[in-house]
């Protein structure tokens, strides 16, 4: 789970990471006050789990309270990628002098954490990689070992950061091994006009493995962000959505991957991943459908399934079904192989509805996906 920017401060204080005063609320009225409490100029920050906040303009600066409170008028409620803006953190202003990123996450494939640190920081920490891949250090730790103050001098001096962040990076360790989190970011670290070091922002990732031990989050850790997430999760559903337009759905998690990196080989780009699994029902197909087609980005659908045990009859006939209750207003292209595909064709073909169309192949499907998502 994603932790909110405001969370993340209040981590990073707990453990002595420097960050500037702040408070959230979800009312422009309050945000006067604390602008007041701030000592009238604030930065009044979006509280989102996305990026990007600044450039969609979720980061404001007030220049007083009253303006603090028109800021946060404008802000709340507002749309950043798909998420609604329930509340802003509103924040004491720093002279900034120089902004550096510094993160660690978990390096799956290496089997260790990374440290990833830069003293270019501020903008997206990708576009820097990219444009200057010297720019950005990259240190593995062990998890074993950890952080320590030499380990932290190598990173720091590895990344062209001042010594005065040695001290950080040991104390943002601290925070991803007792928080139990599996990627913590600050982006970005500043030294202020008068030397001081500050976590202007703040990034983390709990690892939703250790929910059990953290009860601190409480429910929140199962809360979904996403609502198409959070509805398909409570139809027991493995969906996660994503920024396209074509709709995904297909039967066990390797062949859905493949699907999603054909679409987008087709120049497409898939709206989400959803696994129905083997033995796919008819109730599992419609709620797979339903969820999928309520996505508003979604403009065709594909279907990819694999007979192995699940016999490709029976997944028709679970698309019937689905047809009959779910109310079907995007074009949906189905592939079915494997385990009597050809009596699961003849079934569809049967049911002859005017949005559905078979494909025989897995490219000839998403290609077929792509125009139509194309065409609409
Ligand atoms: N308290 C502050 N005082 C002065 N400037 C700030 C403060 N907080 C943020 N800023 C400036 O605004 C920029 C953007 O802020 P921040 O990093 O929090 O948002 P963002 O990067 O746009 O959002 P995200 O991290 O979600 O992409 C910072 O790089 C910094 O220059
Ligand atoms: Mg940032």
């Amino acid at each position: 789970m994603d932790l909110f920017e405001h969370q993340a401060r209040e981590l990073f204080e707990e453990h002595g990471i420097p960050v500037p005063r702040a408070e959230v609320t979800d009312s422009p009225k309050e945000a006067r006050g604390i602008a007041r409490r701030l000592g009238g100029r604030v930065v009044v920050k979006a509280q989102v789990k996305t990026g990007g906040r600044g450039k969609a303009g979720g980061v404001k600066l007030a220049a007083d309270p009253a303006a603090a409170e028109l800021t946060a008028r404008q802000i709340i409620g507002m749309d950043i990628k798909g998420h609604t803006v329930g509340t802003v953190m509103l924040a004491e202003p720093v002279d900034i002098e120089s902004e550096f990123y510094v993160g660690y996450v978990l390096d799956r494939a290496a089997g260790r954490f990374l440290a990833i640190a830069s003293a270019e920081g501020g903008m997206e920490i990708e576009e820097v990689a990219a444009r200057r891949p010297q720019a950005v250090a990259r240190v593995h730790i062990d998890p074993a070992e950890g952080v320590t103050t030499a380990r932290a001098a190598e990173i720091a001096e590895a990344a062209g950061l001042p010594p005065q962040t040695v001290d950080v990076l040991v104390r943002l360790w601290n925070v991803l091994v007792r928080e139990d989190a599996v990627l913590v970011e600050v982006n970005p670290l500043v030294r202020t006009a008068r030397g001081q070091i500050l976590a202007l922002d703040g990034k983390v990732t709990l690892d939703d493995n250790a929910q059990f031990r953290q009860a601190r989050w409480g429910d929140q850790q199962a809360a979904h962000d996403d609502p198409l997430e959070a509805a398909a999760a409570a139809k027991g559903l493995n969906y996660v959505k994503l920024d396209g337009e074509v709709g995904v759905i297909g039967n066990g998690a390797g062949l859905v991957m493949s699907t999603l990196d054909v679409v987008a080989g087709c120049g497409a780009r898939p709206a989400n991943f959803l696994d129905i699994g083997g033995g796919a029902s008819a109730q599992v197909m419609a709620d797979g459908l339903s969820v999928v087609l309520s996505d508003p980005a979604v403009k065709s659908v594909l279907v990819n399934v694999f007979g192995g045990i699940t016999a490709c009859d029976a997944v028709a006939d679970g698309i019937v079904r689905a047809l009959e209750t779910v109310r079907v207003t995007k074009p949906l292209v189905v592939r079915l192989d494997g385990n009597n595909a050809a009596r699961g064709r003849a079934i569809l073909d049967g049911r002859a509805h005017p949005l559905v169309q078979q494909a025989t192949t897995m490219d000839g499907a998403a290609r077929r996906a792509a125009q139509l998502a194309d065409a609409t």
